[in-house]
């Protein structure tokens, strides 16, 4: 949790429409009666650049408390409003007008504090059933840019690849979250680990491995290597 250096007096939501934990946040904030401002951010985490230079963080939901406590992720947001703000009388009538209104509602927020249970996609299925026979390497780049310590998304092959460089060392895994579809190549790398940057899913770069939601599914882990100075991924 961070905090701008001077309090800006409002309740501030960094969010898109689509996005299911926004509405989450938004949801919350109804209930508990809490007035803010919305402000709508691009599709793309790479291009949320005034969103980081007022909050720091490109994720959304990121909250603006009164105070300029800067929050983000639904959960923890979800849980700091809990500790500062009591119930309100209304909420339980908000809670109920949701689900009467919008149905979906139910599946998004089964009960307020229960984790969201949201739709996830397939991403890396298609190259799990690829048999090894089917395999070959293909060259993703004509000479190896990835720098240590980054990431660069390629698309190959239908596939979205991210190719991370840890200590010198390349891994390639798939590209999409298989939360809601983020690049992880646009995320943060810390040591095997790359961080999505739209809800702070993790995943261990060396293997796909899911290390925390809210993503529920590993990425596909691809072989990669260095051949005639180009970069190969095998598919
Ligand atoms: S898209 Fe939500 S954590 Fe990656």
């Amino acid at each position: 949790m961070k905090a701008r250096e001077a309090a800006c007096g409002v309740v501030e939501l960094y969010q898109a429409e689509w996005c299911p934990h926004s509405h989450r946040v938004r949801q919350r904030l109804t209930e508990l009666g809490l007035d803010f401002v919305a402000h709508q951010v691009p599709v793309d985490p790479a291009e949320r650049t005034g969103m980081e230079r007022a909050t720091g963080r490109r994720s959304i939901p990121t909250l603006v408390l009164d105070d300029g406590t800067i929050v983000g992720a639904d959960d923890e947001i979800l849980a700091v409003l809990d500790r500062r703000f009591p119930e309100t009388s209304e909420a339980a009538r908000h809670r109920a007008k949701a689900v009467e209104e919008w149905p979906e509602w139910l599946r998004l927020a089964p009960s307020r504090t229960d984790g969201f249970v949201g739709s996830r996609s397939m991403a890396g299925r298609s190259s799990e059933r690829r048999s090894e026979a089917m395999a070959e390497f293909v060259t993703v780049a004509s000479s190896v840019e990835v720098a240590e310590g980054e990431m660069t998304g390629f698309e190959v092959g239908g596939e979205r690849v991210a190719v991370a460089n840890v200590g010198g060392t390349l891994y390639a895994f798939g590209n999409t979250c298989t939360h809601l579809q983020c690049s992880l190549a646009s995320g943060e790398l810390e040591g095997t680990t790359v961080t999505c940057p739209c809800h702070g899913s993790r995943f261990d770069v060396t293997t796909g491995a899911l290390l925390r939601g809210p993503a529920q599914e590993p990425v596909q882990s691809y072989r990669v290597r260095v051949a005639n100075e180009t970069l190969q991924v095998e598919l």
